[in-house]
């Protein structure tokens, strides 16, 4: 049996026919096509399928959809449509993916970490994106943040 949800996602209203306890991730991927975030672990570990919630980083596989409420779902396709936030961008330039399966998780959590702390130390992120890349680019990840607190202060 399903219900019928409405989410605010990426700026816009979306109607939804999905069960209440369906998981956020499964919603977005199955339900909407929204292949953007990525399925890791299931047990909110890994933090591949992050979004943000009103602007927090949330990891959506172990959030039942009913949870969000009135909460502004954001996915790495609504971060900036353009690709071109501050994290998108520092991340072309420094070539930050490897194989590229954990980098969206990783720029919501970068982007979330750099609206809440716009000039976070290597110890603040390092403390802060504890999600986790199989490749290892956690030092361009560092680097890769860095530069784009730099470029936001202008
Ligand atoms: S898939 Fe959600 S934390 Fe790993
Ligand atoms: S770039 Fe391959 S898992 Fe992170």
């Amino acid at each position: 049996m399903t219900d019928h949800l409405t989410l605010t996602l990426n700026g816009r209203r979306q109607a939804v026919d999905v069960s209440r306890d369906t998981p956020l991730l499964w919603v977005l991927r199955d339900a909407l096509g929204l292949t953007g975030t990525k399925f890791g672990c299931g047990i909110g570990a890994c933090g591949a399928c992050t979004v943000h919630i009103d602007g927090a980083p949330v990891r959506s596989c172990s959030l039942p959809v009913e949870a969000v409420g009135k909460g502004k779902v954001t996915t790495i396709e609504g971060l900036d449509p353009a690709g071109n936030h501050p994290i998108q961008a520092a991340w072309r330039d420094l070539n930050v993916p490897q194989c590229g399966y954990c980098q969206s998780g990783m720029i919501m959590a970068a982007a979330a970490l750099l609206a809440e702390n716009p000039h976070p130390t290597e110890a603040d992120i390092r403390e802060n994106i504890t999600n986790i890349c199989r490749c290892g680019t956690y030092h361009r990840i560092v680097a890769g943040i860095i530069l784009a607190s730099t470029r936001k202060q202008g």
